[in-house]
């Protein structure tokens, strides 16, 4: 039998995103509208016992070696420890990590850390209170900071924060969360806003470019280009001058520009939304059963190959530069970011 997820641009799979809750308890403006999305069906959604057999065979059989738990937010879902313990239990065991908002973080990083967890990346776009109510209309702030103090003492390391600045709403709170980053040893990564919103409002013209991001940040520090490797990671990363991390090394901040400098050349992702759909893309315009076909009965060698049919039509790119490109149907919440 082969093993791998290739596709027909010589890129392989080995990083899997699973999405294992389309609910959020914020409202992030760039991902979920104020009133929320019409959420999946208990039915539609993959079981834990279902989750944890697709990862399974995405582990033991297509050589997936890194699985991010992603939503929604994950938290929500009560199976989360358990999920973590049946994929950690596997040989060869996967990097787990996990993308998450923060909120329940303070109480669940130690379970997830005893489940097998390896570390969490946290979003977080302002540290201002009233800019964060605008932004995710909750007013949850404190939570969101307890819950990234949790992860570190939980030990899941590094901890990193992903920021999208917005126009008009957080555009000037680089610096102020870069601060905070290096005083708290968190690893802090700028995001360039991507047309995976609800409303379709994005904008090419208005959203805040990765240069952008880097002048506001070079006003008040120095920033060097990381000589480290940066092999299929999003983030291109710079060393802070003066600045060191928890183990005495350099600190660094990331941008991730998917728009303005794309690294879909370098795509190691497969993606498998919380009803069991794989998504090649996360710009992919179709998706791929494996729901229905373990419902049906399907053998894990089928789903495998399943699986590997949906990656080899992956596209070389998001095209989102293109006259035709077209937002997925689906929004980040949904399909996992
Ligand atoms: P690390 O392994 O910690 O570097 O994880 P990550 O950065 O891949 O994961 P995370 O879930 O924290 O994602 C951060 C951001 O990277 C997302 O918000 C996306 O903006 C971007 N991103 C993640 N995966 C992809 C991808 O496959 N394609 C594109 N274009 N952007 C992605
Ligand atoms: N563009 C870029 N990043 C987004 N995220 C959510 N929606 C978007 C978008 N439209 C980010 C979240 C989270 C990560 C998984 O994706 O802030 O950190
Ligand atoms: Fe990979 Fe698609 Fe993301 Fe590009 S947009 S990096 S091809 S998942």
């Amino acid at each position: 039998e082969l093993t791998g997820l290739p596709d027909q641009y010589g890129r392989v799979a080995t990083d899997l995103r699973v999405s294992l809750t389309d609910r959020c308890n914020l409202r992030c403006s760039y991902c979920m509208p104020p009133e929320g999305l019409p959420w999946l069906a208990g039915p539609e959604l993959l079981t834990d016992d279902e989750v944890v057999r697709l990862l399974t065979v995405a582990v033991t059989r297509l050589g997936v070696a890194e699985i991010r738990f992603t939503g929604g937010e994950p938290l929500l879902r009560p199976g989360l420890p358990g999920i973590v313990a049946a994929v950690a239990a596997l040989t060869p065991r996967p990097q787990l990590s996990l993308t998450t908002n923060g909120i329940g973080l303070a109480r669940l990083a130690t379970p997830l850390r005893d489940a097998g967890l390896d570390r969490v990346n946290v979003s977080l776009d302002t540290l201002d209170p009233v800019r964060f109510a605008r932004l995710t209309h909750r007013r949850r702030l404190t939570d969101v900071l307890d819950g990234l103090r949790g992860a570190a003492a939980a030990g899941l390391v590094p901890v990193k924060i992903n920021a999208v600045l917005l126009r008009g709403e957080n555009e000037q709170d680089g610096p102020d969360l870069l601060r905070f980053a290096l005083r708290h040893g968190y690893q802090l990564r700028f995001i360039e806003q991507m047309p995976l919103d609800p409303q379709h409002g994005w904008d090419r013209a208005t959203m805040i470019t990765a240069a952008e991001v880097l002048a506001s940040l070079t006003a008040e520090f120095t920033l060097r280009p990381d000589p480290a490797h940066r092999g299929s990671a999003p983030a291109e990363t710079w060393l802070v001058d003066g600045y060191t991390d928890a183990d005495g090394q350099p600190a660094t901040v990331g941008i991730i520009g998917s728009v303005t400098r794309p690294f879909c050349g370098d795509c190691d992702r497969t993606r498998l939304t919380a009803d069991g759909q794989v998504r090649n893309c996360l710009f992919a315009r179709q998706e791929h059963d494996l729901r229905d076909a373990l419902r049906a009965g399907a053998t894990d060698a089928e789903l495998a190959e399943r699986w590997r049919a949906a990656m080899w039509g992956k596209l070389p790119g998001h095209g989102i530069d293109d006259q035709s490109f077209l937002q997925p149907a689906r929004p980040m919440s949904a399909i996992g970011g």
